[in-house]
């Protein structure tokens, strides 16, 4: 883990306000929206089983929460924020990707879902005086400047006794170690949009790029969480296995997601 990343910041602001301008111009591109949405990462939210799964294990790790509150951020095409809806919260989700929010829209109103989706920078959301009960980012950690204090941030904006998840995953096994390229290709475009140098050199100086499970929780006692656990998404690779099988054009995903939950 980068030395700074407990402190909180990791870099000046003026450097990251041109990190965050490079990403977000490369998010919203059309062709990389599209990639995201259709690809290997996000394909199984698709799938209905696959959608139980992770509905499942969001739904443990949220247990007890003190309100129906929830706010996803770096939302993409509303990929956890679908999921809080379709368990009964209120929720809002946030990116910096006009595209995405536009997909967002699109597949929630296909749904029959009534989200919020907000533009805003996710390592400090536009969202007033607002506290939520439940905070959720799924796979946007790595590609924050500033990824201790966003954390630090998203825990004053819970509710005591809300709920912190954060979402990472694994490479499969025998994969190669991960590179800032090969990390920011998992979801290539087949055309279009492609990493450059200059978007490689942005992705180069990011201080949270490759982490791991534990350095999540670490991250997360050091902004105040307690009850800090990792859990599964139990029954994921059965029913991703069913959809290879009936789909086999489907880019299903091969990493290995986990949630870390901790308790305000
Ligand atoms: C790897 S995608 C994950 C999308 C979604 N969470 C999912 O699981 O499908 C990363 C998302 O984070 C968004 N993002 C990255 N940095 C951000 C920032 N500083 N503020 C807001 N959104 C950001 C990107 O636009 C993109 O939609």
């Amino acid at each position: 883990m980068h030395p700074d990343v407990l402190n909180g910041i990791t870099a000046d602001f003026e450097t990251a306000r041109k990190l965050k301008a490079v990403f977000r111009e490369g998010w919203s591109h059309p062709e990389r929206v599209a990639g995201w949405v259709k690809g290997g990462l996000h394909a199984e939210f698709h799938d209905e089983a696959c959608r139980q799964a992770w509905k499942d294990a969001l739904s443990e790790a949220v247990q007890l929460a003190p309100s129906d509150r929830a706010l996803d951020l770096g939302t993409g095409p509303g990929t956890i924020a679908s999921m809080w809806a379709e368990l009964g919260f209120r929720t809002t989700g946030i990116d910096f990707s006009p595209g995405m929010l536009e997909a967002g829209h699109k597949l929630a109103t296909s749904r029959g879902l009534n989200l919020e989706f907000i533009e805003g920078d996710a390592e400090d959301p536009p969202v007033g005086d607002q506290s939520f009960g439940v905070i959720s980012t799924r796979f946007v950690l790595y590609t924050l400047p500033h990824p201790g204090y966003a954390v630090r941030r998203w825990v004053q904006l819970l509710e005591p006794g809300g709920k912190l998840l954060l979402i990472g995953h694994e490479r499969p096994d025998n994969s190669p170690p991960p590179t800032p390229t090969t990390t920011a290709l998992q979801a290539p475009p087949k055309r279009g949009w492609q990493v450059d140098d200059h978007y490689r050199s942005a992705l180069d100086q990011l201080p949270f790029m490759d982490h791991k499970p534990t350095d999540l929780q670490v991250v997360m006692e050091a902004a105040g969480l307690s009850e800090i656990r990792r859990l599964p998404i139990a029954g994921l690779e059965s029913a991703r296995e069913q959809l290879r099988q009936r789909d086999a054009e489907v880019a299903v995903g091969t990493s290995h997601p986990y949630i870390v939950v901790g308790r305000k």
